[in-house]
Parts: structure tokens; C-alpha cells; sequence
């Protein structure tokens, strides 16, 4: 199984990436997670849609191709970064990549809401896209208060990886379903 991971923060160090990084490592006999780079794209533009800058053909490939995507968002300003929507935006159109695929989303954030009102706001933009989301009851991974829970670049704190192993069984199971 192949999973793409959506990285909202583009910082080297973000914790968001160090969640990424850590279900990577922690679940290689499951799926090949493969952390895609959202950086270099440029800013959506309708005019260049069809006929887009090559790390735009390249980016959408690798999400046509994952047999699901993982979202990882910070919150900023109380929603989630525009460097992420901007990737949406570019999935959305022409061959609606998201469309139907397997889609699962997780926050990490400094603050004791873990990233619930920008996963709520990116909830309602991957509806919109029609993407097929687990049921987000109990499958929350909202891992707030950050700054204790991580170490040596990877989450460390045992309850939050316990209840992440609980939410990829269950990720899994949803992935396979919906192919
Ligand atoms: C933040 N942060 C933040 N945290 C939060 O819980 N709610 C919020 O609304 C915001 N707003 C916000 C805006 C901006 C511009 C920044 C840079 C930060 C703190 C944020 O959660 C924290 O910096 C995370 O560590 C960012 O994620 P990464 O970069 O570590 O993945």
C-alpha cells in the first residue's frame, strides 16, 4: 500500500513533518508512506491549469497514483496554512485527483486545541473535493500542546502513539474498503 503525506508547514523543523516522519518509520510493514513536496509549487492559477509547471504534473502524479493521502496540518490563525490550500487548490481541478481517494487528516500544534479549528475548516474544503474521509469520530489525531510529546525529530509520548497505532488500524481498513 502507497500513501502519500500532505505536509501543511513547510519549516524544516515542524512537528507536523516529525508526525509524518514517525508514522512513516512506525508502520513500514503496512505502507510505504512517501512525504510529497508542496513547497516548490507555484501559486494556483487558473490560467495555467491545463497545462501546468512540471512540479505541478509531478505533485499530482504522485497523488493520482497513492492508494491514499495523509494531510498533516498545523493551525495558523486559527485555520489551516495557505501553502496547503494552494496544493488543494491544484488537486482539485481538471482530474480531480482527490476525488474519491482514501483520505485521512492529522494536526500537531503548540496550543491545547491541537489543530481542531483548522482540521474542521479542512474537513469542509476536502468535502467540497469530494474526497472519501474517514468518519472523524474517535479517528482524531489532534496532538496538541506539542512541545513535550516530541523528541529527537519524532513523536515520543507513549498515550498519543498508542492511540495513533488504534486510528491507523483503522485508516487502513478504510483505505482497503474503498479501492
Ligand atoms: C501559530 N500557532 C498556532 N497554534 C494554535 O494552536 N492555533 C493557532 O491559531 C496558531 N496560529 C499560528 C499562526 C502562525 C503564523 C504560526 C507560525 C503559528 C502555533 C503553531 O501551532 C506551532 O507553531 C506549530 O508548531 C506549527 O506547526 P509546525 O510548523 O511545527 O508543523
Amino acid at each position: 500500500m502507497k500513501i502519500a503525506a500532505i505536509v501543511g508547514s513547510i519549516r524544516k523543523e515542524s512537528l507536523n513533518k516529525q508526525l509524518a516522519l514517525t508514522i512513516k518509520d512506525r508502520y513500514t510493514e503496512q505502507f510505504e508512506l512517501e512525504i510529497l513536496d508542496i513547497a516548490s509549487l507555484p501559486f494556483y492559477n487558473q490560467d495555467e491549469e491545463n497545462n501546468p509547471p512540471q512540479v505541478v504534473v509531478d505533485f499530482k502524479k504522485k497523488v493520482s497514483e497513492a492508494d491514499a493521502v495523509l494531510i498533516f496540518t498545523p493551525e495558523f490563525n486559527w485555520s489551516f496554512p495557505g501553502v496547503l490550500k494552494n496544493a488543494l487548490d491544484w488537486l482539485s481541478r481538471v482530474d480531480f485527483v482527490l476525488r474519491g481517494k482514501a483520505v485521512h487528516i492529522a494536526g500537531v500544534s503548540g496550543g491545547p486545541l491541537g489543530t481542531i479549528r483548522a482540521q474542521l475548516q479542512l474537513r469542509q474544503v476536502l468535502t467540497g473535493m469530494r474526497a472519501n474521509m474517514m468518519h472523524p469520530a474517535g479517528n482524531e489525531i489532534l496532538i496538541g500542546s506539542a512541545g513535550q510529546k516530541f523528541s529527537d525529530g519524532r513523536l515520543t509520548d507513549e498515550a498519543t502513539l498508542t492511540f495513533l497505532d488504534g486510528v491507523m488500524e483503522k485508516f487502513i481498513a478504510h483505505v482497503q474498503t474503498s479501492k
